[in-house]
């Protein structure tokens, strides 16, 4: 079985949270949404974030739909306006599995986007994608990002990885949706 890559990168779900690919003129929200200190502390960005951090990020997007190697969705509101990002990573495609990550700007948090967010991606990934599979990762700390994933579904495998994050090893629990 392989995966069921269509030609272009959907949209996924609506108002008031959708799930669309990246645009460059996103790259304001981007750069604002990575300087918060949460953010900061448990999502895979550089420190400090800067402006061409943003242009990578949404230029990369393209490129790893391109070569099948990911999928970036940006999260949106109901006027279009970025909120958050959603990443599909790591593809195993001989297993049908993937990673998930992802983040909410600080003003948007609190209002179910980022269980949406997965719910969204855990549909169409299994649904239309193909996947077996979908694995988060979570900091046992980070208890933002465990009730999110699990509002939206995931279960704990029961398994745990040591991965070093920032110069730091820290210890993630293993969840799959
Ligand atoms: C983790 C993060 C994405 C959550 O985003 P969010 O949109 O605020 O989360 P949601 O509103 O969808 O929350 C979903 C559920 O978790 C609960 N929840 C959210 N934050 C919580 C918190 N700090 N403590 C306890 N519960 C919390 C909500 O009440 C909600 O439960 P419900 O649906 O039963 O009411 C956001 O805090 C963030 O971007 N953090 C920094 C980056 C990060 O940690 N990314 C994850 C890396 S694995």
């Amino acid at each position: 079985m392989n995966l069921r890559w269509p030609e272009s990168q959907p949209v996924l779900g609506g108002d008031p949270v959708a799930l669309r690919s990246w645009r460059a003129s996103d790259v304001e929200a981007v750069y604002a949404a990575c300087q918060d200190e949460t953010l900061q502390n448990f999502a895979s960005v550089p420190s400090p974030y800067t402006m061409a951090d943003a242009e990578e990020f949404i230029a990369l997007g393209a490129v790893v739909w391109r070569e099948h190697s990911g999928v970036n969705f940006a999260i949106t509101d109901a006027l279009d306006e970025v909120i958050g990002a959603i990443t599909l990573q790591n593809f195993v495609e001989v297993e049908l599995t993937c990673e998930v990550a992802y983040w909410v700007a600080d003003f948007a948090r609190g209002q179910r986007v980022a269980r949406r967010a997965v719910e969204l991606t855990a549909l169409w990934g299994h649904e239309e994608l193909g996947l077996e599979q979908l694995i988060l990762k979570i900091q046992r700390e980070n208890t933002a990002a465990l009730a999110a994933a699990l509002a939206a579904g995931a279960r704990p495998t029961g398994l745990t990885v040591d991965e070093e994050h920032k110069g730091i090893v820290r210890n993630y629990s293993i969840y799959e949706i």
